[in-house]
């Protein structure tokens, strides 16, 4: 489990996420200058949210995925559901299942508290992550295009998987 500690580690992994963003042509996150602060943050501290580390002998962090129980679920006729806010895998051990062990060890917490659906969205352009997730068994459920207030046009598919 993650730690308010470990937010500079994963501040790390964050900004290879962001590159990875703006090489695949989906543009810079711009979480920090949302949040005002270190993106993450406030997520390791957020009693909604679930946070895990894949973590070396020697400390170095290397994976971390972050999960949200929303307040108001939209699908609360159909089960509980848990959000993906967001998974990176250092870019030097990609393709080695660290984000799959990362998924499935979320998920067990996950059924622990009865949920019972996980949601995602992932920017178009970010092939990786959706055939990741693909191969995970999430579904497409529906894309939106929108236009951010810094202008970046952003496409949106979300994504919807039974647990
Ligand atoms: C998406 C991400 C977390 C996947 O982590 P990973 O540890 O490399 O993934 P895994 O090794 O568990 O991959 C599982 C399967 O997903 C698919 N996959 C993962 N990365 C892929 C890639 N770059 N190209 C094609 N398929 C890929 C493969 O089918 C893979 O299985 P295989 O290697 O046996 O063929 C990682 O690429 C990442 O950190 N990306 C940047 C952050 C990001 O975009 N996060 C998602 C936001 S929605």
């Amino acid at each position: 489990m993650a730690k308010p500690e470990d937010s500079d580690s994963i501040l790390q992994l964050y900004l290879q996420f962001n590159e990875d963003r703006v090489k695949s042509g989906v543009g810079d996150a711009h979480y920090k200058t949302l949040d005002g602060e270190l993106p993450w943050k406030r997520t390791l501290s957020d009693g909604d949210c679930l946070s895990l580390i894949a973590k070396e002998k020697g400390g170095r962090i290397f994976g971390f995925i972050t999960l949200r129980v929303p307040q108001f679920n939209p699908f609360n006729k159909v089960g509980k559901l848990a959000e993906v806010d967001l998974i990176v895998v250092d870019q030097r051990l990609r393709r080695k299942h660290i984000g799959t062990v990362l998924y499935e060890a979320a998920v067990s917490r996950m059924k622990d508290i009865g949920v019972t659906h996980i949601l995602l969205n992932v920017k178009i352009g970010n092939v990786p992550a959706m055939v990741f997730w693909t191969k995970l068994g999430f579904k497409k459920v529906s894309k939106t295009d929108y236009k951010r207030a810094d202008g970046v046009e952003e496409q949106t598919m979300y994504m919807l998987k039974k647990i």
